[in-house]
């Protein structure tokens, strides 16, 4: 595996291949990333991942700074699984610019759910995006359902700005008890780690309900979150939503989503359900 951490030497590799399936991370690599990795190697031969913490998509009081980064473990995962070249640029090979002046201006979907708690995250998280597609010219690129506002916002951009890239969603990788995978479960303390998989087990019950034909929708977010502040979490959101565009739910709709944030303690966790009626 190649580690390029420029933009002309990546640009110059780039010619010598043709097809090429990206995955776009910010390290740290988990399981649930390395199975982004394995959906992209069934696409094409050649698979290039970048780690890049992008600051732009960070708020102020979040946890860029402490963002782990763990490069060199990461390169020896996405070695053994076979991916041919590593994109790890600088922040200064990325924004050369103190400011970066352009930027990719998503929906309204951007000020809601976790734009509603992270403003300028789904900003940040397009241009970067757009920035690293434009960079390694991919025709295929793997995101995770995990983080399923990014993957609706990614694939808003791609449909709205013609960008020729076929965008594959892939199935959030959990942990045995459920919690879904993510870099940010290392901040969790063991007892919180204990604690973490009740986001899931509420968005279990949710699922269930719905699918015992309940559509008072307000009434199981209320419960929910409820249910999760009473056993210590502080909720930010438990929304049920039309899962094609993330607007909102209406009683005859078959194919939902029910996203949820919440901190335990200091760390945030995400997560999502499909729900098909
Ligand atoms: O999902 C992530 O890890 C990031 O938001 C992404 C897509 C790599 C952009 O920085």
């Amino acid at each position: 595996m190649q580690i390029i951490k420029t933009i002309d030497e990546l640009r110059s590799w780039r010619k010598s291949v043709g097809k090429v399936a990206f995955v776009p991370t910010m390290g740290n690599l988990h399981a649930g990333h390395l199975a982004l990795v394995r959906e992209a190697k069934k696409h094409a031969d050649t698979v290039v991942v970048s780690i890049f913490v992008n600051p732009l998509q960070f708020g102020q009081g979040e946890d860029f700074a402490a963002y782990p980064r763990t490069l060199q473990a990461d390169a020896e995962k996405l070695e053994q699984a076979g991916v041919a070249v590593l994109f790890a640029p600088s922040d200064k090979e990325l924004y050369p610019n103190t400011v970066q002046a352009f930027n990719v201006e998503p929906s309204a979907l951007q000020n809601e759910l976790e734009g509603k708690f992270r403003p300028g995250h789904f900003r940040g998280v397009a241009t970067v995006v757009l920035k690293l597609f434009n960079i390694v010219e991919p025709q295929i690129a793997c995101f995770g359902k995990k983080d399923f506002q990014q993957l609706v916002v990614i694939q808003q951009m791609v449909a709205e700005l013609n960008v020729n890239i076929h965008i594959i969603p892939v199935d959030t990788g959990r942990a045995e008890d459920g919690l879904a995978l993510s870099s940010r479960n290392g901040y969790l303390t063991d007892n919180e780690r204990q604690q973490a998989p009740q986001l899931y087990a509420v968005l279990c019950h949710m699922k269930n309900e719905l699918q015992k034909g309940r559509r008072d929708f307000s009434v199981l977010e209320n419960q929910a979150t409820e249910t999760l502040n009473n056993q210590g979490w502080q909720t930010d959101y438990v929304e049920i939503r039309r899962r094609a565009d993330l607007s909102h739910a209406r009683p005859d709709d078959t194919q939902l989503i029910i996203l949820a944030a919440a901190k335990l303690g200091k760390p945030r966790l995400i997560d999502n359900l499909e729900v098909d009626l």
